[in-house]
């Protein structure tokens, strides 16, 4: 069965929107653990718009959660993310006055930072996946700087999905990915963009392990509650 990570940033920008302390992530992530989310994302990011400094500390703190954090590749957010002890760290690019990550890491061009923090986090027996773009060069150069897994994004398939387009080249792109990063070692993720609808299309790829989603799940539950909305999401990927 694919794994589903919650991502749970987005009740952090509810939270933000009132400058106070509720809905509280911390609680989400504990509520979505114990109706079966299998880990709980958290993109601690540079200008701090959704989680914050001690969302990190209290969610990576509860070893009942299993935390995948989600970093920009620099060694400032290294050293905050190791204080913290997460199980699992995906490093993702930023941009400022992105609306959300749109795109994945330029791995070519970044390749000597990434291999130092990649070496590091394997020291330290973190799990370490690269937020990509689904192409074969990508993957090459994540099994040679030694990373455990890719994420794939998917926002491209997804938007495409939404919007009723031929979406086929965009998933073959993802299946070619995912089959040849498993032959090479590399365990498979896939998030961004994902709803019900694209959970099912893309279970059909055997290769990969797990889904990160967010923001249709934050959004979703408000209409039928968390238990509901992870009871269906666990269906699909039966
Ligand atoms: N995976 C990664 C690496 C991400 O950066 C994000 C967005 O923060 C997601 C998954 C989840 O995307 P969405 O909120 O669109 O489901």
């Amino acid at each position: 069965m694919i794994k589903l990570g919650i991502n749970v940033d987005h009740v952090a920008t509810i939270r933000n929107a009132r400058g106070e302390d509720h809905p509280d992530p911390f609680r989400a992530a504990k509520l979505a653990t114990k109706y079966g989310a299998d880990s709980i994302t958290i993109h601690l990011r540079e200008d701090r718009r959704h989680i914050k400094d001690i969302d990190v500390k209290k969610i990576c703190k509860d070893k009942k959660l299993i935390v995948n954090l989600e970093i920009a590749a620099n060694f400032k957010m290294l050293k905050i993310a190791l204080k913290n002890k997460p199980n699992y760290i995906c490093l993702v690019p930023e941009r400022r006055k992105e609306i959300t990550t749109e795109g994945g890491l330029n791995v070519k061009k970044n390749k000597f930072k990434l291999k130092k923090i990649i070496n590091v986090l394997n020291k330290a027996k973190i799990r370490t996946s690269l937020f990509i773009d689904p192409t074969l060069n990508n993957i090459k150069l994540a099994k040679k700087l030694n990373s455990n897994c890719i994420e794939l994004h998917t926002g491209k398939l997804s938007r495409l999905i939404k919007q009723k387009k031929s979406f086929v080249t965009e998933l073959n792109k993802v299946k070619k990915s995912s089959k040849y990063a498993k032959k090479i070692g590399l365990e498979v993720h896939a998030g961004h963009g994902m709803d019900y609808k694209t959970a099912q299309i893309l279970s059909s790829v055997k290769e990969i392990k797990e889904f990160n989603i967010g923001h249709f799940i934050v959004g979703e539950t408000f209409f039928y509650g968390i238990n509901e909305v992870i009871k269906k999401f666990k269906k699909i990927l039966k």
